[in-house]
């Protein structure tokens, strides 16, 4: 019994460790639903238009996508392909990797798996959190990646925010900071509400991306489930008949 608790808990650490990021920034968690293809759709308008200048996508075709997403081939070619790809090439963008790390210090990375990688409340948190920070290159930084060195691409949705803090005295006399939210300094195209949305669709497509066989596979388990059911039966009742025998 012991055993089973360990084992249980560790199970549930994974779920429990992804509330706050790596600097300890709470993590929201992102209202996805990979069965809502309006958002599914909406996430892939916007991550064409705004990240694909940076960022590829090396492991996904559009045709693909088209499908997975309910869409037609030719919707994809009209509204999402801006370069001379076909509609059978993987979502590859046209910035030479070199450059890219003389502009940025670092490469943007491949967003194929990144939702795996990071989990999409990390994605869905970092892309509400960039705030004011005139010490940073782009003059703005992020509270779930601190320094990192993407601009904030989506402000013209967002807008400009910096962060609000209280401060107060621990035990010690010294003072502490913490955050208690962000006040729009200047604001975007879209309210905040919309602005979540509108990251939760991205979240939503690229969490798609990273696992595009996801809803497929849980429909297929279930018949695979019912069918090793069923066969258990048959094969407990065989066994009972060759053994009928012997004992
Ligand atoms: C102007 C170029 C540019 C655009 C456009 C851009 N990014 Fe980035 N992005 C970068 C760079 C550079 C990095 C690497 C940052 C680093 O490692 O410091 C990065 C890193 C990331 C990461 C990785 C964070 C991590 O934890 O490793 C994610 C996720 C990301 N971008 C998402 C997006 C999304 C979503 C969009 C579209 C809304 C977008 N990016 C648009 C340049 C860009």
């Amino acid at each position: 019994m012991k055993k089973i608790i360990v084992l249980l808990a560790f199970l549930a650490l994974p779920g429990l460790s992804s509330a706050t990021s790596a600097e300890g920034y709470p993590l929201a968690k992102a209202p996805i639903d990979l069965h809502d293809q309006p958002s599914l759709q909406r996430g892939a308008q916007l991550f064409v238009n705004y990240c694909m200048g940076c960022h590829s996508l090396d492991y996904q075709r559009y045709n693909r996508m088209a499908r997975d997403i309910g869409l037609t081939d030719d919707q994809v070619k009209d509204n999402l392909i801006f370069t001379s790809a076909k509609i059978g090439d993987t979502m590859k963008n046209a910035m030479p990797k070199a450059d890219a790390k003389r502009w940025f210090g670092v490469a943007p990375p491949d967003l194929s798996v990144i939702a795996r990688a990071r989990g999409v409340d990390y994605l869905y948190n970092y892309l509400q959190t960039f705030y004011l920070d005139p010490t940073r290159p782009f003059g703005v930084n992020n509270f779930v990646f601190p320094n990192a060195g993407m601009p904030h691409v989506l402000w013209e949705l967002q807008g400009m925010q910096k962060p609000v803090y209280a401060v107060h005295k621990d035990a010690a006399g010294t003072e502490v900071k913490t955050l208690t939210g962000f006040e729009l300094v200047q604001p975007g195209t879209l309210t905040p509400p919309e602005y979540k949305e509108a990251t939760a669709d991205l979240v939503n497509f690229l969490a798609y991306v990273g696992e595009p066989i996801k809803l497929e596979r849980q429909r297929i388990g279930i018949w695979v489930l019912l069918f090793l059911a069923l066969a258990t039966v048959v094969f407990y009742l065989l066994k009972k008949e060759y053994w009928k025998d012997v004992h």
